[in-house]
């Protein structure tokens, strides 16, 4: 059995690599990391890796982690310029015992003296859409800066029951330089744990880490919750505390993977496209919220096959 869980349909590329890897028996560690690196070296994908979500100077600054849950060891990096694939650098740094979450220049170094090039991650077009932003908001103040803060995460299960997840982000659209979101946290953007499950998060961050998400949802499975009632309780749970404080307007989907390859997905949006890799194939599902529970829609499907 083998198993991968993504967010957004850009994810879907990548899973039908990082699937091919787990049907040759790989490692789960690799076919995350494939998948996540093939996001953030496409252009295309806006709000990841190379051609990302500039924040206000115009830079690109990158998040991305990744959880070894057999032994709960984390890697990642916060704030970071230049790094091309942030997800292989967060994956290097998992391991360490101390120093595992860098920031800034420390983590380009440490980057760089992995072998993982560096290069400037700004695009024309990313620089076209931040000067009309800035433009935007200068002429209305009121106005919301962004809209779209998408974070590419996969959790992986391979046919070895190893389990691991990883998460890479160019964070919110015109943030404070410095400004760090909940995809590079534990327990909040991601959490892996190889006996109960694992859980990744996408949305506004500074909602997702008061909540504690991923780790709640892992939570929940180490209590018999399956992966979709864990996702899907975490997440209403949340809703109504947020109610409680009178907060609206959330913007967080979550996913979940167990450890015997079922899944899960909750969302507030509208409608929150993921994906996941099974030996049968790649599928692109829709979760949409439905009074207190989730519909979950598949929609299209592609083959493993080379
Ligand atoms: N969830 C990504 C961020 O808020 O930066």
């Amino acid at each position: 059995m083998f198993a991968m869980i993504g967010t957004w349909e850009m994810s879907l590329q990548g899973l039908v690599l990082g699937g091919r890897t787990l049907q040759k028996g790989g490692d789960a560690g690799d076919a995350v990391v494939e998948a996540i690196q093939y996001v953030e070296s496409n252009p295309d994908y806006v709000s990841v890796g190379f051609g990302g979500l500039p924040a206000i100077d115009g830079q690109v600054y990158l998040d991305a982690a990744y959880m070894n849950g057999d032994t709960l060891q984390c890697g990642a990096i916060l704030s970071c310029t230049e790094v091309s694939s942030p997800v292989a650098a967060a994956r290097a740094l998992c391991g360490r015992k101390t120093n595992w979450m860098l920031c800034g220049e420390s983590a380009k170094q440490f980057a760089r003296s992995q072998g993982i090039p560096l290069r400037d991650m700004r695009t024309e077009p990313s620089q076209k859409r931040w000067k009309e932003a800035v433009e935007q908001k200068k002429a209305d103040e009121a106005s919301v800066p962004y809209k779209g803060h998408d974070t590419v995460c996969v959790l992986g299960l391979d046919s070895h029951n190893h389990m691991v997840c990883g998460t890479s982000t160019s964070g919110l659209f015109l943030k404070e330089p410095g400004r760090i979101g909940d995809s590079p946290i534990p327990g909040c953007g991601y959490y892996c744990d190889t006996r109960y499950g694992a859980a990744a998060a996408t949305g506004l961050g500074e909602d997702i880490m008061r909540g504690c998400l991923s780790y709640e949802i892992v939570s929940r499975m180490r209590s018999g919750q399956t992966a979709q009632e864990a996702a899907e309780g975490a997440l209403l749970d949340f809703v109504r505390t947020m109610d409680r404080l009178e907060e609206k307007d959330l913007s967080i989907s979550l996913i979940a993977l167990a450890p015997d390859g079922s899944f899960g997905a909750a969302t507030t949006e509208k409608l929150f496209p993921f994906t996941v890799a099974l030996p049968s194939g790649v599928r692109l599902f829709s979760c949409s919220p439905d009074g207190d529970h989730m519909n979950i829609l598949q929609t299209s499907s592609v083959t493993l096959d080379a």
